[in-house]
This record gives C-alpha cells, structure tokens and sequence, in this order.
C-alpha cells in the first residue's frame, strides 16, 4: 500500500475513536456541536498518524497509541479554533468550512475550543490499554508539549508578540520549533514512551521531530503565499495580512524552500539512526514537505 493509501486508513481509525470520544449525550448540545464540527471537519491528522507510525516502526501495534492519538488530535484542533479567533490570526476559512466563531459566535467557539482542550486529558488518563506510570507520563508530556513553559501555547504568544515586527532567523525558527514543533514532539516522544525506549532514541526522537516540525511549519508559511485556498481550505495571505513573519517573508520563496530541503533531508537522516523500520516515516517525511494542504 502506497503512503497516501496507509494514511487514509489510519485516518479512518483516529476519526471514528475521535467521533466516539466528542460526541456523548450532553446538556450543552450546542457547545458538543461546536466541538464536533471543528475536528469532523477534514483535518489531515498528520500528527496522530506520526504517533501511530512512529509505534508500528517501533514493532507495535497501533491500537496502543489510538488514546493518545486522540488526545493529540484535540489539542491540536483546539488550538486552531483558538487560531483563528478575531484577537488572534482572525481568520474565516479552516478546513474547508467557516471558521469555528464564524459559525457558533466567540464565546461558544472560545468554549469548544477549552473542551476539546480539557477532555484531551482525560482521555489520557482513562486509557486502561497502558500502565498507570505510562498515562502519567504522556500526561506530563502533553502538558509540557503543548503548554506555556516551552510549550505550543508559548510559541503561540511569542508568534503574536512578533506580529507587526521584523523578527530575525533565529527569532523566528523559535516560534515555530515551539507553535508547531512541539506537538510533533509529543507525536514522535509518545511513541516512544508507549514502545518504553532509553533516554538516547528518545532524545533522537525529539532530534528528528525537531526538523519535521520546523519543515512542516516552513511549507506552511510557503502555503500561504502560493497555496491554492480552494484545497487547503484556509485562505492564503492570511500571514501577510497580520503582518507577521515567516520564513518567506524574511527569506522569499526560494530560499525558504531551500531551508525546508535542508531539514527534510536532516530529518531523513535521523530516522537512519533509529533503531526501526522507517519506510513508511521516510514517505510521511517526504509528504510534510510536498504537500499542497
Ligand atoms: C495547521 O496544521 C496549523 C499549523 C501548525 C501550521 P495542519 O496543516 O496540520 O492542519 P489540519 O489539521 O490538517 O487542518
Ligand atoms: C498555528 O500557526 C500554529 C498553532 C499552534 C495553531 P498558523 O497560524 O500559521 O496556522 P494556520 O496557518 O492558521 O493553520
Ligand atoms: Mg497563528
Ligand atoms: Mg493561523
Ligand atoms: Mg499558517
């Protein structure tokens, strides 16, 4: 089976544990919804597909990461909502659809958002498929992943705080090691974690994350200038709208795409110097940096 055809059926397994997860009977049928229709919506789920891959290279099966998958999944998809409100990048177009406050109002996409955040930990910790220890470490992992101490959450405040200035290289590839990078880091650590490996493959893990996340954030920032808004179902020149800074904009096209050739091919070499099968994560690798959406 070619690459696209193994995400597309890892895909299927994330959305309907996720689905599962979402949609339970509620006395806020409105903020349930709200919460549904941002993740229903046709995300890639490149980041629960790195986790489960990451554990199959490891000689597991995929089943054992499907909670945290999930987990990962939510905060990610809270974090876009949150994304795209009126004080943050505000924008009106994600993942084909009107943006979350676009169609449920501030307060209740703010709320889908906070829940999507909230419940993504208690998933972890009701994972009765790992041992106790274990859920208590990916918990500490995602918190600190996607948190505001060198977390996502920091890379989102820093990201703002530049908006409007001329930030330089070294400035900027912080901000995205820490808004996009880190939860690629959860993805490729939880693998890690569940699959119980030494502290030196874990800290090749976050070594090869490191690249991924960054290149993954580089072809976004090159997405917004000369992507096609129709298939990444978010507009394009939304990052020169709020006058922020990117790796195009500070370096222009060519050499950002050059700088995204460099961190592939140093995260292709990583994977070599992990002990696993690395087939399918040297396709996903490729993939990050070809893709259109
Ligand atoms: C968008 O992430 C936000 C960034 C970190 C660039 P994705 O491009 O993975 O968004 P979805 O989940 O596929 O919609
Ligand atoms: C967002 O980066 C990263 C997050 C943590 C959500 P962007 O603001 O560039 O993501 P898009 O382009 O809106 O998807
Ligand atoms: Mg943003
Ligand atoms: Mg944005
Ligand atoms: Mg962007």
């Amino acid at each position: 089976m070619d690459i696209h055809g193994y995400m597309a059926q890892l895909k299927e397994e994330i959305d309907q544990q996720l689905i599962a997860v979402i949609a339970c009977p509620t006395e806020t049928p409105l903020l349930v919804e709200a919460m549904c229709y941002s993740v229903e919506n046709g995300g890639k789920r490149l980041r629960p597909i790195l986790l489960l891959m990451m554990l199959e290279a490891f000689g597991y099966h995929c089943q054992k990461g499907m909670h945290a998958a999930v987990a990962l999944e939510m905060i990610h998809t809270y974090s876009l909502i949150h994304d795209d409100l009126p004080a943050m990048d505000d924008d009106d177009l994600r993942r084909g659809q009107p943006t979350n406050h676009k169609v449920y109002g501030e307060a209740v996409a703010i709320l889908a958002g906070d829940g999507l955040l909230t419940e993504a930990f208690h998933v972890l910790a009701k994972d009765k498929g790992l041992p106790v220890e274990t859920r208590l470490e990916l918990i500490q992992l995602l918190s600190a992943t996607a948190g505001a101490q060198k977390g996502m959450i920091t890379g989102q405040a820093l990201d703002i705080q530049a908006e409007g200035k001329k930030v330089n290289l070294m400035a900027l590839k912080h901000i995205h090691e820490l808004k996009t990078g880190r939860l690629i880091e959860f993805a490729c650590l939880a693998a890690g974690m569940i699959a119980k490996q030494p502290p030196e493959i874990m800290s090749k893990l976050s070594q090869f994350a490191k690249r991924l996340g960054l290149a993954f954030q580089i072809q976004d920032d090159i997405l917004d200038v000369e992507g096609d808004a129709e298939k990444m179902g978010k507009p394009v020149g939304s990052d020169a709208s709020k006058r922020k800074s990117t790796y195009v904009s500070l370096l222009g096209l060519a050499a950002a795409k050059q700088m995204l050739a460099d961190e592939i091919e140093a995260a292709l070499s990583l994977l070599d110097d992990l002990p696993i099968k690395s087939d399918r994560l040297k396709a996903l690798t490729h993939y990050v940096a070809k893709r259109a959406h």
